[in-house]
């Protein structure tokens, strides 16, 4: 019961990365609002942290758009009363987009919006409320597709990056406000972004021509991880549950990688 009597934020939290980072944070006690522009994979979860005990939101929320960012923010002071916790979740690599002379600049435009301008909107809306309370704790998830320049994903790749400089950015600036930014790289997990990954990455590459999707996750696992395993969303919710704990009090503008070790190699 780590975070008992806070409140988290998890965007994006109705699949895959977040919803396992939602049900971390309840089973530690928290209460949770989960934004997700497919609402009706947040209610599920919504459902979930219910039979664990916790109070939840669940609502439809575009973080690309300020306008949805604030009105979130809003909502879940109201239903919530506050907001100890914001984990910067929601993304997507789609289209992937390999070789980069492939992209268009819509998909960088896309890309970057839902990766990393996102992270600026809710940081920017959180920001008042944690300096008034001299306190809060902010997750970004990157990716190690940021520090190894993945080429099958290069606005993504980039996108990722963008993500732990401004984490490092924002540390620096809530600092001195007793608040901690921090961000955790997954490594590489069977979630939908994966399984859609796959897809093209069979589709595109004569080396995966007529593997399945899950054959080329596997190949990339073993091909990348000196573990040998993948990794899922449990990992990184306790990893996320660790940074939002008093412990991780001292730990601040940091890229916490969860992967099996792909990042050291
Ligand atoms: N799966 C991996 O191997 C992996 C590795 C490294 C990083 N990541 C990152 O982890 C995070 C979660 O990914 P996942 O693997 O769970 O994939 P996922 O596709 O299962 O989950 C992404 C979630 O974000 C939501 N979302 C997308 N666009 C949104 C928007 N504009 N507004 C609000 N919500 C939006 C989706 O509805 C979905 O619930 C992403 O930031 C992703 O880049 C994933």
């Amino acid at each position: 019961m780590r975070l008992a009597g806070k409140v988290a934020v998890v965007t994006g939290g109705g699949s895959g990365i977040g919803r396992g980072i939602v049900l971390a944070m309840a089973r530690e006690g928290a209460d949770v609002a989960i934004p997700d522009i497919q609402v009706l994979n947040a209610e599920k979860v919504a459902g979930e942290v219910k039979e664990l005990g916790r109070k939840v939101v669940a609502m439809k929320t575009d973080v690309t758009s300020s306008a949805d960012v604030r009105a979130m923010v809003d909502r879940v002071r109201e239903a919530l009363g506050k907001i100890d916790i914001l984990v910067n979740n929601a993304g997507s690599a789609s289209p992937p987009g390999m070789p980069f002379t492939n992209n268009t600049e819509e998909d960088w435009d896309r890309t970057f919006a839902v990766n990393t301008k996102s992270v600026f909107l809710t940081c920017k809306a959180v920001a008042p409320h944690f300096i008034e309370r001299k306190a809060g704790r902010i997750i970004n998830i990157a990716s190690i597709a940021g520090p190894i320049a993945a080429v099958t994903m290069p606005p993504y790749s980039v996108a990722k990056m963008g993500v732990i400089t401004i984490t490092r950015v924002v540390a620096k600036e809530l600092a001195p406000h007793g608040i901690t930014v921090n961000a955790i790289c997954p490594g590489v997990l069977w979630t939908d972004f994966w399984q859609k990954l796959a897809t093209h990455i069979a589709e595109t590459t004569p080396a995966f021509k007529g593997m399945t999707p899950r054959q080329v996750f596997d190949k990339r696992v073993a091909d990348i991880t000196p573990m040998k395993r993948e990794q899922t969303p449990e990992d990184i919710g306790w990893a996320a549950v660790f940074l939002a704990s008093d412990e991780a009090r001292n730990i601040t503008g940091q890229a916490l990688n969860v992967d099996g070790g792909v990042v050291m190699q």
